[in-house]
């Protein structure tokens, strides 16, 4: 067996501990999880490090695999892609992080050297992507093991805000890249997005960046409506009795949106994008999708738009890491619950009925909260 050098706690540090078993949040199938006894996990690769986890949060793509949508995600899965912690061990091949550093984990783990990476599109990286929760153990533990470490770790700033941070992990890239960025909003246009969860949210606040004209926000629950209009929303649209499509269409006076980003993952949402988007438009399609959508080219193929998809790169995080820490962009203000680590089983419940809750996102902490 291949043997891989540690590097070793500085003088005076505690030792690490030699327990090794830890508690995670473990996957059993469609609808199952627990809180549960894991090995703890231990440097595999020269590139690997092990994070000690002090924040971690739950995306609506956990949500997703718990409904079965995500066959990849099997049973005995450790889920979680987003969390803020410390680096406990590192492997000899990792030169940016050292122990004891507090790190910002990104979902989205890049090798740095292969032909996707290299034309920054670490979604696709040929030896990591989006695996972290899904094709490898996530971040929902006391522990997790980093592949790529160099590449998959961000710096925590001194003096940051480990609640404001941890958006950075998944969900504020992924508003800005597949929502923002991939729709090309710009100064001026009218953008309609379709689902106010934390990640519409995201996308609800970095389009901000582009000023456009309007900006309208479309859900069923009308407390993260309320939310979607005190972030700036022009308009906000309850889409609990199906005419979403008809209000944005009389907003616009017939002509629909410049830009119609899709951040829920189901076919009725998409629906609603494909019947609002302007001519010359975008759909920018963010939510992750498990079953089959319509695509109604007898009525857009002479309508000059274009449709994107976009698994999250994270290419954007330290940019946004700059406007987050000038305050400029303030994610914080997305966290609506705070659990201890150990109280995970009903923090899901809580974002898995979010509407009856008033969740955005929940924020989960590992030892002491500071
Ligand atoms: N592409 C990527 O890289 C990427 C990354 C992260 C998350 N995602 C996906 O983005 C999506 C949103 O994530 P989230 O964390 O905000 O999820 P979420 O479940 O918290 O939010 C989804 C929102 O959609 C609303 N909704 C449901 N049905 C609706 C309907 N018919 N009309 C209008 N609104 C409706 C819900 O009320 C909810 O507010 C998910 O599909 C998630 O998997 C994609
Ligand atoms: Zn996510
Ligand atoms: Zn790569």
């Amino acid at each position: 067996m291949a043997t891989v050098e540690l590097e070793q706690p500085i003088t005076g540090a505690p030792a690490l501990s030699d327990r090794t078993i830890m508690k995670a949040l473990v996957y059993h199938g469609p609808g199952k999880r627990g809180w549960e006894d894991k090995p703890r996990p231990a440097i595999q690769d020269p590139g690997d490090a092990i994070v000690r986890v002090t924040t971690t949060t739950i995306c609506g793509t956990d949500l997703n695999i718990l409904k079965g949508h995500l066959p990849v995600v099997t049973d005995g899965r450790i889920l979680g892609h987003e969390g803020i912690g410390v680096v406990e061990q590192v492997g000899t091949g990792v030169s940016e992080f050292h122990v004891g550093d507090r790190v910002i984990i990104s979902c989205i783990t890049a090798c740095l050297k292969c032909d996707f990476c290299k034309r920054g599109m670490y979604s696709h990286c040929r030896r990591g992507g989006w695996v972290l929760g899904c094709a490898i153990d996530g971040t929902q533990a006391e522990y997790v093991r980093i592949p790529h470490a160099d590449g998959s770790l961000y710096r925590f700033p001194p003096g940051g805000d480990e609640e404001a941070l941890v958006m950075l992990s998944d969900i504020l890239p992924t508003g800005f890249e597949c929502g923002v960025l991939n729709g090309q909003v710009k100064p001026g246009d009218t953008v309609a997005v379709v689902g106010a969860g934390p990640v519409g949210l995201a996308v609800l606040l970095t389009a901000q960046f582009y000023s456009p004209a309007a900006i309208f926000m479309i859900d069923m629950d009308a407390k993260r409506l309320a939310v979607a209009k005190a972030f700036g929303a022009t308009t906000v649209i309850d889409s609990t009795d199906g005419h979403a499509a008809h209000h944005v269409m009389e907003l616009t006076e017939g002509a629909g949106v410049d830009v119609a980003i899709e951040a829920v993952g189901i076919r009725a949402t998409f629906d609603i994008c494909q019947a609002i988007v302007a001519a010359g438009g975008r759909i920018a399609n963010v939510g992750v999708h498990g079953k089959p959508v319509d695509l109604h080219l007898e009525k857009l193929w002479d309508r000059n738009i274009s449709v994107t998809t976009r698994l999250v790169d994270t290419v954007t995080t330290p940019m946004l890491l700059r406007v987050v820490r000038s305050g400029k962009l303030q994610p914080r203000k997305l966290v609506s619950h705070r659990f201890a680590m150990g109280d995970i089983m009903k923090a899901y419940d809580t974002f898995g009925n979010a509407a009856k809750q008033g969740a955005l996102k929940v924020i989960l902490t590992n030892g002491p909260v500071e």
